[in-house]
């Protein structure tokens, strides 16, 4: 939750007086799991027993008797299970496993309304006492978040508000574990604000909130804003956006925030589909499950909570971020299929299907973005086909790319983020079915292969710039059920470009 304190404190463990002790334990090759010296008396029975094995997710409460052992504080002893850890050489497959076990223990104080508690740091070699408390602390705050704002109390049941205090207990390293329990508190922070975007309703987070959202950030930290009005869109000539507002009564806004490092040596553009309505406009969707369209403004979410984070950490890397923002409605002014759209830049289009939508606005925004800032490469993120869901479920991320490198990166942040992505080809057989016989191209490639004509189409806006785009369709909801990723939003691809900017090194250098 939001109002959660984190801290991190070397006393004697025996004597916290919270809700909850934690201790997070491996599952050892033979034998029983090692325990804390001080809790063994308490625990050795369930571990002699067999009742607890520290596989993951494996949770065993304790309740020492107070009586009898005078000198413990906690209420209760949680025992968290890690799994084999002993066997896992990559530190990203051990930070997730941090991150499960942060989410399986934030799930388990729900159930037993803990709200103060002390987890004891597990040691992983192989990852270090930064990297453990980086990704427990994230695990803890994602699998915390709950979205309550429109329910009215229930009287007769007053509902669990969340953790108030975690205390991470080390016995050496505080420092490290220090930085790195603020760096997952960051990153977990930025997501649930992602999840809080989605959730709003789309009478609640329109185009607007966006460009107030990003005011926030600028205001706090030192980033540049622009917000481009309507008039702008039209005296700019980004027939996308303006095409998909025209049956809306909200206006659209394009908000770009700049955050700039002292010496930028390059420029990272993010782009993200801020759709913050999508009926399908003319070519309306089907009734059933509409309301999930209120969720089209993911990309926008992720690009911007990952911004907030840029901002307060100042990495050496510039980053600018877009967000293009409208609804898409049906209406009397509405776009009609076979009307013809002119991009920014020059390019015309023909509307053959107005559910299409997305790739018009990110056109507008690709073209633009990367016209004013040169950057030295672009990632879009963008709820963007149907057709990814039917390729690779809600498991994994769709990356199309015109770049090895570039696409590379951007998979390794996913998988060190517990968020997994898998690419895509693109070529001129897929660029093909976007031919248009009356426009340069036109919005859809038909049923075929709809992920991959949709990131055709943005192709045409990017040139030989090296490009990302993240289809995140998937992913963005009903995303991989696991024990920090809760129903509903998921709040997908912020910490994966947070992951990507932290561990920045020069590409244009080293590509070029
Ligand atoms: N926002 C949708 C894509 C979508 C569909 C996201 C389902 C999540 C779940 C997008 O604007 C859209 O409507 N795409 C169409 C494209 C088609 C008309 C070529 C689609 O996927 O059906
Ligand atoms: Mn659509
Ligand atoms: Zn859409």
């Amino acid at each position: 939750m939001n109002t959660t304190k984190l801290s991190v404190s070397s006393k004697d463990i025996v004597a916290y007086r919270g809700d909850l002790l934690v201790i997070c334990m491996a599952q050892p090759e033979q034998g029983l799991p090692s325990c804390e010296d001080r809790l063994r008396p308490l625990a050795m029975n369930a571990l002699e027993l067999g009742d607890f094995k520290a596989k993951m997710d494996e949770i065993l409460i304790l309740y020492p008797d107070r009586a009898i052992e005078k000198t413990f504080g906690a209420r209760r002893v949680m025992l968290a299970g890690m799994g084999k850890v002993a066997e896992t050489e990559d530190p990203c497959v051990l930070r997730e496993t941090c991150r499960v076990v942060g989410g399986n223990i934030a799930r388990q104080c729900a159930k037993i309304q803990a709200g103060s508690i002390m987890i004891s740091l597990p040691v992983l070699s192989r990852l270090g006492p930064g990297g453990v408390a980086e990704g427990l602390a994230e695990g803890v705050l994602l699998g915390d978040y709950r979205f309550r704002k429109y329910k009215t109390e229930d009287k007769n049941e007053v509902p669990y508000p969340g953790l108030t205090k975690v205390v991470f207990h080390t016995s050496s390293g505080m420092g490290e574990v220090r930085k790195g329990v603020e760096r997952g508190e960051r990153a977990a922070r930025a997501a649930n604000a992602a999840r809080d975007m989605a959730n709003e309703p789309g009478n609640d987070w329109t185009p607007s909130r966006f460009g107030e959202y990003a005011q926030g950030l600028s205001d706090s930290m030192a980033m540049s804003l622009t917000i481009l009005e309507k008039e702008d869109m039209q005296r700019l000539g980004m027939g996308g956006i303006i095409a998909v507002s025209k049956g809306s009564a909200e206006p659209p806004k394009m908000v770009i925030l700049e955050y700039r490092p002292p010496q930028p040596a390059e420029t990272i553009l993010l782009i993200g589909k801020g759709l913050t309505f999508d009926s399908g406009g003319v070519s309306l969707k089907p009734a059933t499950g509409m309301q999930d369209m209120k969720f089209d403004m993911c990309g926008g979410a992720a690009v911007l909570t990952a911004m907030q984070v840029i901002g307060e950490e100042r990495p050496d890397v510039g980053v600018v971020a877009i967000i293009p923002a409208t609804e898409n409605m049906g209406g009397g002014a509405a776009v009609k299929p076979g009307d013809i759209i002119v991009h920014y830049g020059g390019v015309t289009s023909e509307i053959v299907n107005t559910d299409a939508e997305g790739r018009l606005i990110l056109a507008d925004a690709l073209a633009y973005g990367i016209e004013k800032f040169s950057p030295c490469c672009v990632i879009d993120l963008a709820t963007l086909t149907g057709a990814v869901i039917i390729a690779l479920g809600h498991h994994y991320t769709g990356i199309l790319a015109n770049n090895d490198e570039l696409a590379e990166r951007i998979k390794e942040a996913g998988r060190c983020s517990g968020e997994p992505m898998w690419r895509l080809p693109l070529g001129p057989e897929y660029s093909k079915q976007i031919e248009s016989e009356v426009a340069d191209i036109k919005n859809t490639g038909g049923k075929p292969a709809g992920t991959i004509t949709a990131a055709a189409y943005l192709q045409k806006f990017v040139g030989d710039v090296p490009w990302v785009h993240l289809d995140i369709a998937g992913t963005a909801w009903e995303f991989t059920e696991k024990s920090y990723i809760p129903k509903g939003p998921s709040g997908i691809g912020t910490r994966s470009l947070i992951h990507l900017v932290r561990n920045w090194s020069a590409f244009l250098r080293k590509t070029g």
